[in-house]
């Protein structure tokens, strides 16, 4: 059982919530929230790692409310419980080199713990943030701390600002027509791109086969299997 630290809304529908009591993930990987006591909605909602702290030892979810499960969250106030689970899924490889990261909407969230496994993980290296809202951005100066630019577009096509020909490792999370408009770009110029899919989910460990999608290696359960997948194997679904 986790404990909420804080939990305050960061814009329109957007909310940052910590909490203490859970393992540290990686980047990409995710709980299954769920508010303690409530039997409706009974499924835990896959939230992914926004921030994991090894000095606090505490976890950040940023995260929207377009339904009842989300919603409740949003009532929580610091010092009450939270049934989280996890960490589950794979997480982002962090390959060698620049990366260019890309995020659509509340897709930045796994985002941000990436930039900061990329950072720690080699300080030299460049990285290349574009973030894209429909009507309001969030979260922009956690990842100005963490990059070396940030190009934010509100209300455009952010994939017209990204260049897939720098040699560089391309991640992605956002709306499905944001990254097959990216894994387009990507295939066409040859480059790495690894995108974070996002399904519906009952179970989050691979055992109810709710979440599959189909890849170029067969079946593959999103939860448990990805959510992080390298584009190419799963083009056809983006
Ligand atoms: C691996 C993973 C990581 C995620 N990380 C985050 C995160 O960090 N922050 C965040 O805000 N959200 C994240 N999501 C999405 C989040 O899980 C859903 O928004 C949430 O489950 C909705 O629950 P609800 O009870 O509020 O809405 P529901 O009442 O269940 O549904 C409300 C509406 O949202 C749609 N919806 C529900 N779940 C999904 C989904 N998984 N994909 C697309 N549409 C959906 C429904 O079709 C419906 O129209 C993630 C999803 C996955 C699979
Ligand atoms: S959510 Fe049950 S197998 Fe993925």
């Amino acid at each position: 059982m986790a404990v909420i630290r804080s939990n305050h809304r960061i814009a329109a529908g957007v909310y940052r919530m910590t909490v203490s009591g859970v393992p540290l993930g990686r980047a990409g990987q995710f709980f299954m929230l769920r508010v303690s006591g409530v039997l409706d909605p009974l499924l835990g909602r896959p939230i992914s790692i926004f921030g994991a702290d090894a000095g606090t030892g505490e976890t950040t979810f940023v995260y929207q409310t377009p339904g009842r499960g989300t919603a409740l969250f949003a009532d929580l106030l610091p010092g009450q419980a939270i049934d989280a689970q996890g960490p589950y899924g794979n997480g982002f490889p962090l390959e060698s080199g620049g990366a260019v990261i890309l995020g659509g909407g509340i897709g930045v969230a796994p985002l941000h713990q990436l930039a900061k496994e990329l950072r720690a993980s080699d300080p030299k290296r460049r990285i290349d943030v574009f973030l894209g809202f429909r009507e309001e951005a969030y979260c922009v100066a956690d990842f100005e701390q963490l990059s070396d630019s940030v190009t934010v577009s509100v209300g455009g096509i952010v994939t017209n600002d990204v260049d897939f020909s720098e040699n560089a490792v391309y991640y992605a999370c956002g709306p499905a027509p944001m990254l097959h408009t990216a894994a387009e770009q990507a295939r066409a110029a040859n480059a790495r791109f690894f995108v974070s899919l996002e399904k519906h989910m009952a179970c989050g460990v691979g055992a109810c086969l709710g979440c599959t999608c189909e890849t170029t290696n067969g079946r593959k359960r999103v939860c448990k299997d990805g959510p992080v997948f390298e584009y190419s194997e799963v083009q056809h679904v983006l």
